[in-house]
């Protein structure tokens, strides 16, 4: 079993990352490098698109780039973690549109596209190599960490001072409307706004937050790779956030409000009879007392009370896998396995689901047991063989 982060990004290196610029590029005069980072979500899953809270933080694993301007219109994207797919040359003044032949790189150049659309004079084209250490498919926000970098890069280059706050907004309509993905702005928010050893505590109904020491002295944060991406993850997604809007319709008819975030469970339990469909009932249950369940977590680990977060994000589980049904077998298993090892305190599926990672609040002296007995279980159910990691919340975007 391996334990530990990828590994990969102790050896990432400024100088690394333009040697291999200039291996693609030709030379590396003038280059620059910079970074964004993926994110782990502790609790408050499927609430940002709901008007409700969110409690994700940054991870020190993410997306690099090197890149330069060039005096022409032409941007040339290249990825290391895609290096069959060579370089992408796409001219920003003609050819500025979502096509299967871009490939992975949709994702930057949707945020060059975004820019313009907010009146950013992006005339310039640029040379830019791309390389992540997030575990493929593994839900922990490659995407968001390649758009918020790109905003970040294109802010850096062309002088553009845009703040966080955009880079996070830009990086969603960039998602939603270049890529067809309805996501919320958690993940670009988390990576934009990273802080060392800081969760952030966001209401994504008026973007407000507040950044909550993530002090664990006794315990640490885990998480567990299933290894499993299923395949509906972008249309099963964009279904929960309609039939979250219909409840949302369902209620309006009774009470007045904006968002589901703004139900507490007796307001809930007195107007849910108001919605018509029983799945639509269900999705809106999870997403009032997920938000509620949130509010609880940070209150507790404010008040070092760590049982009760880890309680928390057992109940989150329950309700994503039976009241929002984004979690999938293996999710599950990996969950169970993990809670029947002694000193793991509390175990939830993380990001939109289907797939990808666990997060588990694991007393000190059950890591390594973690790791072997959870994982030698979750093998023996699942037949795929998992990977943990014993992650540290980092920072935000950064030049190198
Ligand atoms: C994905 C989306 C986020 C959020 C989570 C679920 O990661 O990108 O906006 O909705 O799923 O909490």
């Amino acid at each position: 079993m391996s334990l530990g982060t990828t590994g990969l990004n102790d050896t990432i290196t400024k100088e690394f990352l333009l040697g291999k610029f200039s291996e693609v590029f030709g030379d590396s005069d003038g280059a620059r490098v910079f970074f964004a980072p993926g994110r782990v979500n502790l609790i408050g899953e499927h609430t940002d698109y709901n008007g409700g809270h969110v409690f994700p933080c940054a991870l020190n694993l993410g997306t690099y780039a090197a890149c330069r301007l060039r005096n022409d219109s032409l941007i040339r994207l290249y990825s290391m973690n895609f290096e069959k797919d060579g370089v992408i040359e796409v001219d920003v003044l003609t050819d500025l549109k979502n096509s299967k032949e871009y490939k992975w790189a949709n994702y930057p150049l949707g945020i060059v596209y975004t820019f313009k659309m907010h009146g950013f004079n992006i005339d310039r084209g640029l040379d830019i190599l791309f390389f992540g250490d997030i575990p493929n498919g593994s839900g922990l926000s490659s995407s968001a960490s390649i758009e918020v970098l790109t905003g970040f890069v294109l802010s850096s280059l062309f002088g553009l001072n845009v703040s966080k706050k955009e880079l996070a907004l830009f990086g969603q309509e960039s998602e939603n409307k270049f890529n067809g993905m309805n996501c919320g702005i958690m993940d670009q928010f988390a990576s934009a706004f990273g802080k060392k050893d800081h969760a952030i505590f966001l209401d994504t109904a008026t973007l407000e937050y507040e950044y909550v020491p993530v002090n664990l002295k006794n315990a640490k944060i885990v998480i567990a790779n299933t290894k499993v991406k299923h395949e509906l993850t972008t249309s099963a997604y964009n279904d929960r956030r309609r039939e979250s809007e219909t409840a949302l319709k369902d209620l309006q008819a009774v009470t007045d409000i904006k968002s589901l975030g703004e139900l507490d469970e007796e307001s809930f339990n007195r107007y849910s009879k108001a919605i018509k469909d029983e799945v639509c009932f269900r999705r809106a249950r999870h997403a009032v007392t997920e938000n509620l369940r949130t509010i609880e977590a940070v209150k507790a680990l404010n008040a070092d009370d760590l049982e009760t977060f880890g309680k928390l994000m057992n109940g989150s589980h329950r309700s994503l896998d039976l009241d929002y049904e984004v979690t999938c077998k293996e999710l599950n298993i990996m969950v169970e396995s993990e809670l029947q090892v002694e000193g793991v305190i509390g175990a939830r599926m993380t990001g939109g689901g289907f797939g990808g990672c666990t997060v588990a609040l694991v007393k000190n002296e059950a890591v390594d047991k973690v790791c072997s007995e959870a994982g030698k279980r979750y093998e023996e159910l699942s037949g795929i063989k998992p990977e943990f990691y014993v992650i540290e919340v980092g920072d935000g975007p950064s030049e190198l």
